[in-house]
């Protein structure tokens, strides 16, 4: 018997055909019964009362009053675009992922959000921006799952419900909406000092960027990669902007919220349709692969540390342009389904214990999304590569799937093993070790409670005018918290960064600067850290 292959029906979306674009000869009902009449109920006589025998008014009702699905748990507001992603050959000494290959073109899509807001809310609201892109390879989808701030808020995933508790509305009075000017989000980055650099890059000009086509990407995470000799090297991946990294003014953003919500999916829609599309250089940062898995002396797993440029240089692996606007937005963007853990050979990911909660997180919460555990069969969703799973039924289920033996090896449906050689293009576990005397502990290496440093590097990076936008952003935000406890311990953290920051801050709120109780050290300036994003593009 043949194998049971869905073969996936080709592009995500095609022109709207009569039927789905509401370009047909005749209305008909979902059925396909054409129809005379959708204005008027079946009702007893011209002034009713309406009649429960017209199907018909109930098939559209009940379909409409189900029409929402539950917008994302977090990055719920989103903008999206189809596009082509061309790689240079200049990573092929580091994996065998084949779409990285030169001249190698493949289909993408890209998700951008911001993280706290709810579908309806504005677009130019300080937050971090989602920057999440489907690869559909030719061996298996890739999703780069990232943001426009290089580091995260938490170094574990366990606390992920706790940061979002946190930023998200206070459950009493759902007030503010998308805004990082609260007293529980300040609550949490105090107590929880590792936040304070995340917290920075937010409170900093790269919270309210210009637009969604002037962000720089982040994989945030150090992943692994896996050459052709079975040798593996640790990444990060970054996305830069053709276009180079720009922001709102603090005053611009909020005029602009009032003026236009859409300011940002407007100008990225807008742009497209104009045919200047927009385009980012995937790069990595690459690292050995050693035990320790630092490198100088920064902890590779830590995501809420980075690798200063200049000591890793981003190097160029290949091209995005992002040249076509979805048809639909619910069918596209809303239902479009990412996850780390969509990996394709030659790509795999670290033990960073953020990252290995995230492999959990996605697939979980779009079973409740998305309705069930087929999402993956939705066109948007759907891997351009053959697909030949032991996956079965479950809530909408598209496929029809043949024989009889949904299991291998079997000896009903032909028995095949059908399992890849070394030769094959199938994923490879990058065989890592763990360290013989390892016990299970609740803990994390000492290296992560280093929360200051980083910060004061990334605050002496910044040129004047910059530091000025951080000190008001501070100012303005800390201002709206009620609890004068909460500013003050915040406060600490800042005397712990830098006590001009911190001065300037107090005196803005009307409060005493406190002392440091952390030792300040005096990194070099790194302008790699402001100006990342700002040299490109070199053409
Ligand atoms: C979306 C969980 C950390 C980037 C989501 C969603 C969940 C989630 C549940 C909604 C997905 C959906 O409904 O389809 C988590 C957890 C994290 C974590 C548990 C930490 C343990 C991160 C980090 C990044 C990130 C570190 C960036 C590197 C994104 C992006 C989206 C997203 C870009 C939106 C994807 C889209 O456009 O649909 N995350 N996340 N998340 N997350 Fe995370």
């Amino acid at each position: 018997a043949a194998p049971d292959v869905i073969t996936p029906t080709g592009a995500p979306t095609g022109a709207p055909t009569a039927a789905n674009g509401q370009q047909g000869a005749h209305l008909t009902t979902s059925q396909g019964v054409r129809l005379r009449d959708s204005d008027h109920s079946l009702k007893a006589g011209e002034r009713g009362p309406s009649l429960l025998q017209d199907h018909h008014l109930r098939e559209k009702i009940t379909h409409f009053d189900h029409e929402r699905i539950p917008e994302r748990v977090v990055h719920a507001r989103g903008a999206a675009a189809h596009g082509v992603f061309e790689g240079y050959g200049t990573a092929d000494r580091l994996t065998v992922a084949g779409f990285l290959r030169k001249g190698r073109q493949t289909p993408v899509f890209t998700r951008f959000s911001t993280v706290l807001g709810s579908r309806g809310s504005a677009d130019t609201v300080r937050d971090t921006r989602g920057f999440a892109t489907k690869f559909y390879t030719d061996e298996g989808t890739f999703d780069l799952v990232g943001n426009n701030i290089p580091v995260f808020f938490i170094q574990d995933g366990i606390k992920f419900p706790d940061v979002i508790h946190a930023g998200k509305p206070h459950p009493d009075r759902e007030i503010p909406q998308a805004q990082s000017a609260h007293d529980t989000f300040w609550d949490f980055v105090s107590l929880h000092t590792e936040g304070q650099a995340h917290t920075m890059w937010n409170m900093s000009d790269r919270g309210i960027p210009r637009s969604l086509r002037m962000m720089e990407g982040f994989g945030v995470h150090t992943f692994r990669l896996i050459n052709a000799e079975g040798e593996t090297s640790l990444v990060k991946f970054h996305w830069k902007p053709k276009l180079g990294v720009h922001s709102l003014t603090w005053e611009e953003a909020q005029l602009i919220s009032g003026m236009d919500p859409d300011f940002h999916r407007r100008d990225l829609a807008d742009a497209i349709e104009a045919g200047a599309y927009p385009q980012w250089e995937l790069g990595v940062q690459v690292f050995p692969d050693t035990p320790e898995q630092t490198f100088e002396g920064i902890d590779l797993l830590d995501p809420t540390k980075i690798i200063p440029e200049e000591l890793a240089p981003v190097q160029p692996i290949g091209l995005l342009t992002l040249d076509r606007n979805p048809t639909n937005y619910f069918a596209e963007t809303e239902q479009v389904a990412f996850h780390p853990g969509n990996l394709p050979p030659g790509i795999d990911v670290t033990d960073d214990a953020l990252l290995q909660a995230r492999l959990f997180s996605y697939i979980d919460t779009q079973i409740t999304r998305l309705g069930g555990p087929n999402f993956g069969q939705i066109p948007i969703n759907r891997p351009h590569a053959p697909v030949n799973d032991m996956l079965r039924d479950g809530f909408h289920q598209d496929a029809v799937h043949s024989g009889v033996a949904p299991y291998k090896p079997n000896s009903l449906d032909g028995g095949c093993p059908f399992f890849a050689g070394a030769d094959d293009h199938a994923f490879i576990d990058a065989p890592t070790k763990i360290a013989a005397e390892a016990t299970k502990v609740r803990a994390q290496p000492a290296s992560f409670d280093d929360h200051f440093s980083q910060v004061r590097l990334f605050w002496l990076s910044m040129t004047p005018v910059e530091q000025e936008h951080i000190i008001r952003s501070y100012t303005f935000e800390l201002g709206k918290v009620y609890e004068q406890s909460i500013k003050e311990r915040q406060l600490l953290a800042l005397a712990n960064i830098d006590p001009v920051l911190c001065s300037e801050v107090a005196t803005g709120l009307g409060l005493p600067a406190p002392e440091p109780t952390e030792t300040l050290t005096d990194p070099e300036p790194s302008p790699a850290l402001s100006q990342v994003g700002k040299e490109w593009p070199v053409d």
